[in-house]
């Protein structure tokens, strides 16, 4: 980094770090851990790529037309390199274009200014050669207190670019800091304009948001703000289902629950968006016994939610049936939304779908058991295990449970015997064809598959040679040989 300061003063012009490593460096982290490096300087692009070059940096396009130009500092692994390092001209108050990554761009003068252009006080930190902050907003102090508070007007730097709403939530989620009271306002008010910005964008950001280990205050501030509504609105029945429900308090409050789920979730971003998606169907599957006359509850008929009983009817019921397959299809209609990618997508939805699967598992399933569960997992068993660890948690689910350590031992062992999913030997089909005297066609992938269920049931065994499943085949199956 010394080498790139030293170029920019060589060549008489000015060069800080800025953004998220200065934030995390106020916060005590190490430049070791930081791997994105932006900075400011005063150097029009062109001469920025120009300084670069002269001293030896490898450059690369990051958008030129911007302001940014990229280069790769080199330098010990052990210290975390090489670092990719973004240069960027002093920008002045910017209007970044609705929905695209790329802003309109305007030149500043000063690094005062450029900080200026920044969404908060605490991204709004610059740092010289020398370690010295330039701190105009008072970044360290609110870093110091624990705030989010917007540079200048929060009205206006939100509605600069809206997005902004999900990084109070992301940055809420990974530092546990609280918003200030008028940037909250100001993001209640502006909510509606996420639908302004690229849903790829609402993806990144909540990608970061579900895997910060405060992500369930951040989802509640998306909650309070209505900013929830507006990205996820499946979740708002979820989040006010306890209000509404007509039956009085009777089951519990789901949106608690599901935002202890996302945290024990980890950093597993599968794992994060089934947790938060898990209780999802519940609000389109709740059936409430004996049926209560009227309407599903105050919200819906603009009431108070004390116009609703607050004692659980007695002898009532409520129920949820296949609410877990109404989240696998929920979620495929909001993955979409969200640009998830098809395997993510995919996963999420299995996940949903059998979310708890894996809490059936008990000490006399017998080996075939284990392969069936494994084969229905369609290779998510891992996520469902994964999954059906954080549903045990919750409060409700008590002590004891399904053991999924020795669950995933036992297939661990299954797998290591090579006995746990199962494969015929290569050439099978030809063998079939000349035992049987048959012609290529459909009866031999019948075949196969028999085989298959025959090794899953463990009535014959694994890794076997082709005449070996050939006499099973006709033990088992004689009719079909004689046919
Ligand atoms: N920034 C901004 N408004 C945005 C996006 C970014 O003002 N909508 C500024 C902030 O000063 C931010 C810097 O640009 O710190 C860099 O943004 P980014 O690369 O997104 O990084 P951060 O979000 O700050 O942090 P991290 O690198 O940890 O993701």
């Amino acid at each position: 980094m010394e080498s790139l300061f030293r170029a920019f003063h060589d060549a008489g012009r000015e060069l800080f770090l800025v953004g998220g490593a200065v934030r995390d460096l106020a916060m005590g982290a190490s430049y070791q851990d930081l791997d994105d490096l932006d900075f400011c300087t005063d150097a029009r692009p062109a001469e920025s790529l120009e300084i670069l070059r002269r001293a030896n940096f490898r450059t690369y396009d990051v958008g030129i037309e911007f302001g940014t130009v990229g280069a790769v500092l080199k330098g010990k692994s052990s210290e975390g390199y090489p670092k990719d390092v973004q240069v960027t001209t002093y920008r002045s108050k910017e209007m970044y274009s609705r929905g695209s990554r790329h802003p309109v761009v305007s030149y500043g003068n000063s690094v005062e200014e450029d900080l200026w252009r920044r969404d908060f006080s605490i991204n709004s930190i610059a740092m010289d050669a020398r370690g010295n902050y330039v701190d105009p907003y008072n970044g360290r102090g609110d870093i110091e207190r624990g705030i989010l508070r917007a540079v200048g007007d929060p009205l206006e730097r939100l509605t600069e670019d809206p997005l902004r709403i999900l990084r109070i939530a992301r940055f809420m989620a990974r530092l546990g800091f609280k918003t200030d009271p008028g940037l909250e306002r100001a993001a209640h008010v502006k909510a509606t304009f996420l639908l302004d910005i690229a849903r790829q964008r609402w993806l990144q950001e909540m990608n970061k948001l579900l895997i910060g280990e405060h992500a369930p205050a951040a989802l509640d501030f998306l909650a309070r703000t209505r900013a929830l509504g507006v990205i996820l609105p499946e979740l708002v029945a979820l989040v006010e289902l306890p209000r509404r429900c007509p039956a009085g308090p009777v089951h519990e409050d789901f949106w608690a629950l599901t935002c202890a789920r996302v945290k024990r979730a980890g950093d597993n971003k599968v794992l994060s968006w089934a947790a938060l998606l898990a209780d999802v169907g519940r609000p389109w599957t709740r059936h409430v016994d004996p049926p209560i006359e009227g309407i599903d509850g105050p919200t819906l008929a603009g009431l108070s939610a004390s116009a609703y009983p607050q004692e659980p009817f007695p002898g009532t019921s409520v129920t949820f049936h296949n609410h877990a397959a109404m989240a696998g299809l929920m979620a495929k209609g909001l993955g979409r939304r969200f640009h998830f990618d098809t395997a993510t997508l995919d996963e999420v939805a299995f996940v949903l779908g059998s979310q708890r699967a894996a809490l059936a598992y008990s000490a006399d399933w017998a080996d075939p058991d284990v392969r069936r569960f494994v084969q229905e997992m369609s290779g998510h068993h891992a996520h469902v295990i994964a999954f059906g660890r954080i549903l045990q948690r919750d409060p409700a689910e008590g002590a004891g449970g399904a053991d999924l350590d020795d669950l995933e031992a036992r297939i661990a062992a299954l797998a290591a015997r090579g006995a746990l999913v199962p494969e015929v030997p290569t050439g099978l089909g030809g063998a079939l064809m000349k035992a049987f005297g048959l012609k290529p066609g459909p009866i031999l992938g019948e075949l196969v598959e028999l085989l298959k269920e025959e090794m899953l049931d463990g009535r014959v065994g694994f890794g076997l040679e082709a005449a070996d499943y050939i006499a099973h085949l006709r033990s088992v199956r004689p009719d079909l040989i004689a046919g």
